[in-house]
């Protein structure tokens, strides 16, 4: 097995969207510790575009080669433009990373349509057009009879599947992140290339807003479990060549951890006792009642238990 800290990606072209900051700056860089060329993609506002050109410009100081695409990721035409610029550019691309994105957060109570609509559109949006153009660019290729060298990396949250009360429009699209990426996975498998999930927790500015705030932030001393830096090198080795059979699965990533979720299970089958017909109300509380008898306690977790 080679190192695969060092030159394993070496002139491969990876896109890391909303990576200026958090996260996606910490992944760019750690594509780019890898060989990689990378384009930085982030929106173009004054922080974020301050932001994105450091992330640029200490990828070159560490000897690395990158360069800022500014676009909004969920932009049909600005998801286009992030394509064409990045081929244009270096030739090809092989590993995108759907990363950006932004909350706000309400309850169900009181969030309005617009709160709702946006944070869907940044996250879910923002993965489909832009995984939409990176599988085709690849498909394309590979009917062409190209070689394919391709890693496609979404970014979900533990929120898609545990919920987060105040969190419906983005619990909402990081689920649809997960079944978006399932399918795609699952198509282009056939390409030889693989797709994976991560749903990571770290302290950055998304997190240093919310209710996450105090759990996230940094100890006074010793390792800080939460910095984004740990969850990079994850992403790092998915987009790796040792890591070429893994794909459709989904990642916690944080610290010193990496936890692969199960795949969802389907429990015991209730069958009518009365037959091959439909079900009573009376029939199934009576069936039911095996698991949803007395003693019965919804399970209503809001967050994960940390694995040991
Ligand atoms: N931090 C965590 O604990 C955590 C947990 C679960 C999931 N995530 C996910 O990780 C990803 C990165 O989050 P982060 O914590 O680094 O947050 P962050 O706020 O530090 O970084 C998000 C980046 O996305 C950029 N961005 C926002 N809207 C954009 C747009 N329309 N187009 C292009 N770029 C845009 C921002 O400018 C910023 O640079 C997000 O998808 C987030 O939902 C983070």
């Amino acid at each position: 097995m080679s190192d695969s800290s060092t030159n394993n990606l070496d002139g491969k072209v990876a896109i890391v969207t909303g990576a200026g900051r958090g996260l996606g700056r910490e992944e760019a860089m750690q594509l780019a510790s890898q060989g990689a060329r990378v384009v930085i993609n982030d929106i173009n506002l004054p922080d974020a575009a301050k932001a994105a050109n450091e992330t640029v410009e200490e990828i070159k100081a560490a000897g690395g080669e990158a360069m800022v695409v500014f676009g909004d990721c969920a932009d049909t035409n600005d998801a286009n433009n992030l394509m064409k610029a990045t081929l244009d550019a270096y030739g090809d691309l092989n590993i995108m990373v759907n990363n950006a994105g932004y909350c706000r957060d309400k309850t169900i109570f009181g969030m309005s349509d617009e709160e709702f609509d946006s944070v869907v559109r940044v996250h879910l949006r923002g993965h489909f057009v832009n995984m939409r153009n990176a599988a085709s660019y690849w498909r394309g290729k590979a009917k062409a009879g190209e070689q394919v060298y391709a890693r496609l990396i979404s970014t979900s949250s533990e929120a898609a599947i545990f919920g987060s009360v105040g969190q419906p429009n983005y619990s909402a699209a990081k689920s649809g992140i997960v079944a978006m990426t399932m399918g795609t996975a699952q198509l282009l498998i056939r390409y030889g290339i693989p797709c994976n999930v991560i749903m990571p927790r770290a302290e950055t500015d998304m997190t240093m807003q919310g209710p996450t705030a105090a759990m996230f932030a940094a100890p006074e001393e010793g390792f800080h479990a939460f910095d984004p830096s740990n969850v990079a090198p994850l992403v790092g080795y998915l987009c790796s060549p040792d890591a070429a059979h893994i794909a459709g699965e989904v990642f916690v990533v944080w610290g010193n951890q990496v936890n692969r979720l199960k795949r969802p299970e389907f429990g015991e089958a209730h069958v009518n006792p009365e037959g091959a017909k439909k079900w009573t109300l009376d029939g199934l509380h009576s069936s039911l009642a095996s698991e949803f008898g007395e003693g019965y306690t919804p399970v209503l977790d809001g967050f994960s238990v940390p694995p040991q």
